[in-house]
């Protein structure tokens, strides 16, 4: 990466307030490398589209326009079709959810979603409770609303619940706006919230009077393991995003929000003002997509996909990384995260990987602060080939030993580095 242009701005002093802290998403940022054909990229967890066949997706498009175009082509309602949102219902069932068609609102994807409940629930100052680290995305879209965001350290088993409960205690009952968490296979950490700690989370969250908001992208697509219910199956208080994204594909722009009445209320108040209504178009798109068969065996295809890469960056991080380096083990989803010796800053050594033809998320951009998590990074095994994932995972390999080396002769001088950082290689 080289450095950051700078723009002059010569409307600068004039924005509001609320725009200070929202920082550009690190991955979308590395977009642009990654699209370069001689790197290798682990950065964006980009669905692998290319396995959702053209033919069944247009027929969906085709007959959305030909049988429905009088009503494809319009404004729709804010909540979305009903048609879309029984589709959803059963899709909800299917992961032991009972709801109805009322208890949902289609978004224009789960990120539309975060942004919403943002705009309902955050005013500056408040403080919001998420996973450390957590997805960028939902951290862009709640910075805009200046909130205080305390970040609960993970573990193999998802949220430290016992942690969130002393954070609790220093709160006291409505400390925190809400409590945000990925329960499956999270994003960035790969990492599943077993089912006790469901239930500790759902305990403390009621004694506290906190509400519970579930993003759940992931949760169908698992490799092994066995399926864990999802909060909202266990509480009908807690809000639940759902997203078209990676059962289908993400350009759609669809997915739904599920939530007690008088939020979705809220919520729909919101998303009028923001959109009027979502695309009536791609609504009936998905409907048809998914009242077809062939969207199972896709998903399937998808899921085993997914899974060989991710074995394929398994062994390749076994072979390759250093001894000092830890990584989770997800049994589903698109993430490993990677946590280097605390002295290596993964930030400095992009520009040093992406030379050598790979590239990847430092750790520092899923927290809030900017600091926390410069020793780790995040690999998204989702969009590269196998050979291509075995190959990247060399390259970084290599990176991580130089850097390690580096770290060996400061040893050997008899100087130890703090963090070896901009200045060094
Ligand atoms: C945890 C999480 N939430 C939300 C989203 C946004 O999904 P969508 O495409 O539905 O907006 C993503 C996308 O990667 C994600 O990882």
């Amino acid at each position: 990466m080289g450095t950051a242009r700078v723009v002059f701005d010569r409307w600068d002093g004039r924005y509001a307030e609320r725009m200070r802290d929202v920082r550009s998403s690190a991955v979308r940022d590395l977009f642009a490398a990654a699209s370069r054909s001689d790197i290798i990229s682990f950065a964006g967890g980009m669905p692998a589209v290319d396995h959702v066949p053209a033919k069944t997706a247009a027929g969906a498009a085709h007959d959305a326009i030909l049988e429905q175009g009088v009503t494809a082509l319009q404004y729709g309602s804010s909540e979305g079709r009903p048609e879309l949102r029984r589709v959803i219902v059963e899709l909800m069932a299917e992961i032991g959810v009972r709801v109805t068609l009322d208890d949902i609102v289609a978004t224009a994807g789960a990120q539309q979603g975060l942004d919403l409940l943002a705009k309902v629930f955050i005013d500056p100052g408040d403080t919001i409770i998420t996973e450390g680290p957590t997805y960028v995305g939902a951290l862009q879209a709640f910075s805009a609303y200046q909130p205080n965001v305390v970040c609960i350290p993970m573990d193999d088993d998802g949220m430290r619940v016992d942690l969130l409960e002393e954070e609790l205690k220093r709160l006291g009952v409505r400390g925190a706006k809400f409590i945000y968490t990925i329960p499956n296979f999270q994003n960035p950490g790969g990492v599943t919230l077993t089912a006790p700690r469901r239930r500790r989370l759902l305990e403390l969250a009621r004694d506290y009077d906190i509400p519970v908001i579930e993003d759940d992208p992931y949760g169908r697509l698992r490799f092994e393991g066995g399926h864990v219910k999802p909060l909202r199956a266990l509480d009908d208080d807690v809000i639940y995003l759902g997203t078209f994204s990676k059962i289908f594909a993400p350009g759609l722009r669809l997915g739904w929000m599920t939530a007690p009445k008088p939020i979705l209320t809220k919520v729909l108040l919101a998303k009028q003002a923001a959109d009027l209504c979502g695309s009536a178009f791609v609504q009936v798109t998905a409907e048809r997509y998914f009242l077809g068969t062939r969207w199972r065996r896709v998903l399937q295809g998808l899921t085993r996909t997914y899974a060989e890469r991710r074995n394929a960056m398994l062994e390749a991080l076994d072979e390759h990384f250093p001894a000092e380096a830890h990584w989770t083990r997800p049994e589903g989803g698109f993430f490993v995260w990677v946590t280097l010796p605390e002295f290596l800053d993964a930030k400095a050594m992009l520009a040093e990987a992406v030379e050598q033809g790979v590239t990847y998320v430092p750790g520092d951009s899923f927290f809030p602060d900017g600091r926390t998590g410069r020793n780790c990074m995040r690999l998204a095994f989702c969009y590269a080939e196998p050979d291509d994932i075995r190959e990247g995972v060399r390259r970084l390999g290599e990176v991580l030993e130089d850097r390690l080396e580096l770290y060996r002769a400061f040893i050997v001088a008899g100087a130890l580095p703090g963090r070896i950082s901009e200045g060094a290689a």
